[in-house]
């Protein structure tokens, strides 16, 4: 367990408004605050902050906690990275105690440390003068790169060999687990023994903000695919949550960023002085991605491959990054497939006067349309603004939108009055569309969060509704707690059916028995941040009903043990008391 006192003095010095105003724009709503929520895309703010209890909760995708479960959430860390990213804001030190500090099998920072020793390893490779010169050959003359900035990125080489990396870690005192568990080592299904996974390949470690090698990727030297491997999620790593080059990026940002699809197009406008470049790994751009954008910049500029597939691809990017509020540019490049092409063909200045020449996304979806009709005619005409007063009806900014006509009418060559009426006409039907699209997305991601968290329930709604009621009342109301634990009322771990719920109960109780008492942040210790937010959503259902008391812990409390002795009667299969015991209700109930 973590000492109470470290919990009690990080949640004292870090005030939840504050902590949670450096990523979302709060605004004040009576005694709260409220804005838009940093979990899930949304227009209308349900991303509510409680002061008062030192707590947040979403009302559209359920996201909820404290000022700990807020951190583990926003930046992918787990409760004791939590802990600490906090304490560092708040310039408290937290004894390094790891007796408690190691939760997961193999934690985080063991595989910062592991990746951080391989990444040593093929750095060594590749600057040695036998083993490395494929590789440096490769890097130096093929793709032009200099040594200052192969160095910068801590480019590396694994040679063609299936052992060296094993050794080389397994004397370092990692276990066969871990080297599996870190993606650097497979294990032969043959003769069990364990293999270098990345063999022959130039190396890329990816480095979050904080400076940790997350990850690598490793191209090969010639055509054989795959081209790139790259590590799978691992415990401190998720692909949809991390960018390549970002930790070099964050510093050069404010204003914009330029989004491409390779390390190599990154790494070459980075060497090229553009260091805003950063890459998503091998994977579309996730929403999460979108929304870590959005955290650094205001304005982000597409640069994908020239090909079909790339531009598909700009098209959902641009959607992504419109949810979130950033403006949106598109970069066209001629005469090269990619960034990294195009500076070395065509120099860096070259490469600046694309950037400034960036189009925005409406010209972008404009030129697109354009592309597809024939105007010269009537009828492509009609086509093509029926088109555009769709596109031009979802944008937000009324001025943009009369920008946005006046642009698409002079091209097609028809009234600005008559675009802007088909485009006044589509608007109310983009509005409700947005809307619904919105709702229907909370609304499953709830749903979704609810299975995952508490997959039991579905099987006795009626009993996990009751067992939702006590667990509310036992979060909120410490004489509800004082009475369990008494004894009056009477309650114990196998009342509860649902896994969830019995974990919760036991743990809730076992606090409040414990010295200090009950502490809803010391729970984050033994639960997962998603299941805070179903704790906190618990706490809101409760809060809103009128009364709370005894009363309605007892009733609760009866149903759930109703249902328990249902499903006991059910299993051991005692059917005829069963009957026997509904009889008696039925007769009860025509007595009455
Ligand atoms: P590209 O095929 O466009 O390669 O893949 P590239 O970035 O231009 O690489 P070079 O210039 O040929 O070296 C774009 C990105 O897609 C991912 C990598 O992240 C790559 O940088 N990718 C590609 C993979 O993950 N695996 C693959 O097999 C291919
Ligand atoms: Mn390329």
């Amino acid at each position: 367990m973590i000492p109470r006192e470290i919990i009690d003095e990080i949640c004292y010095r870090c005030d939840i408004e504050d902590v949670i105003s450096s990523y979302v724009t709060l605004k004040r709503a009576g005694s709260n605050r409220n804005g838009l929520c940093p979990f899930h895309s949304e227009k209308s703010p349900s991303f509510t902050v409680f002061p008062a209890t030192k707590s947040f909760y979403c009302f559209g995708c359920g996201a909820g906690g404290d000022v700990i479960t807020f951190i583990q959430k926003i930046e992918n860390l787990d409760y004791v990275g939590s802990l600490e990213f906090l304490a560092a804001r708040a310039g408290i030190s937290i004894p390094n105690d790891t007796a408690y500090m190691e939760k997961e099998t193999v934690s985080r920072k063991r595989v910062y440390e592991m990746n951080l020793e391989a990444a040593k390893f093929f750095r060594n490779c590749l600057f040695d003068p036998v083993l490395g010169t494929e590789g440096m050959t490769y890097l130096a003359q093929r793709r032009g790169m200099s040594g200052a900035v192969i160095k910068r990125f801590g480019l590396g080489f694994a040679p063609n060999d299936f052992t060296m990396l094993t050794k080389h870690m397994r004397q370092r005192g990692y276990t066969e687990e871990e080297l599996i568990a870190a993606f650097l080592c497979g294990r032969s299904q043959k003769t069990g023994r364990l293999f270098d996974l990345f063999r022959n390949r130039i190396i890329f470690p990816v480095i979050d903000t904080a400076g940790n090698i997350v990850a690598f990727g490793g191209r090969v030297m010639d055509d054989s695919k795959p081209k790139y491997l790259n590590s799978s999620d691992t415990p401190g790593f998720k692909k949809s949550r991390v960018l390549f080059g970002l930790n070099y990026a964050k510093a050069h940002c404010a204003e914009q960023m330029i989004l491409c699809e390779g390390y190599m197009d990154a790494i070459a406008m980075h060497a090229a002085g553009f260091e805003n470049a950063v890459a998503t790994l091998g994977t579309a751009i996730t929403q999460e991605h979108a929304r870590l954008l959005s955290r650094y910049t205001k304005r982000v500029l597409i640069n994908y491959d020239s090909d079909e597939a790339g531009q598909k691809a700009a098209n959902k990017a641009m959607a992504l990054l419109d949810e979130v509020g950033l403006e949106v540019r598109v970069l066209k490049l001629t005469g090269a497939k990619d960034a990294d092409e195009y500076i070395r063909t065509y120099g860096s200045d070259a490469f600046r006067s694309i950037i400034e020449q960036s189009r925005t996304a409406f010209d972008f979806k404009l030129e697109n349309v354009l592309a597809r009709h024939d105007i010269s005619g009537a009828d492509g005409k009609i086509r093509a603004a029926r088109e555009l007063a769709e596109i031009i009806a979802t944008v937000h900014s009324g001025v943009e939108r009369e920008l946005y006509v006046a642009t698409a009418a002079e091209r097609l060559g028809v009234s600005k009055e008559g675009l802007a009426n088909d485009v006044r006409r589509n608007r109310s039907r983009a509005v409700k569309k947005i809307k619904e699209k919105e709702s229907k997305e909370a609304l499953l991601s709830a749903r979704n969060f609810g299975d995952r968290i508490n997959p039991d329930a579905a099987k006795d709604p009626a009993a996990a509704a009751a067992e939702d009621a006590i667990l509310g009342l036992l979060l909120l109301y410490p004489e509800h707690r004082k009475s369990v634990l008494s004894g009056q009322t009477v309650l114990e771990n196998e009342d509860f059916f649902t896994d969830f719920g019995r974990r919760v109960f036991e743990a809730v109780m076992k606090m409040e028995a414990s010295e200090g008492g009950f502490v809803f942040s010391a729970m984050g210790q033994f639960f997962h941040a998603d299941e805070m937010g179903r704790m906190m959503r618990l706490t809101k259902e409760r809060e809103k009903l009128q009364t709370n008391d005894e009363a309605v812990l007892a009733s609760a409390v009866a149903s759930l043990r109703q249902s328990r002795q249902k499903r006991e009667a059910r299993q051991s299969g005692d059917w005829q008391s069963e009957i026997a015991r509904r009889r008696a209700e039925m007769k009860k109930k025509q007595d009455v």
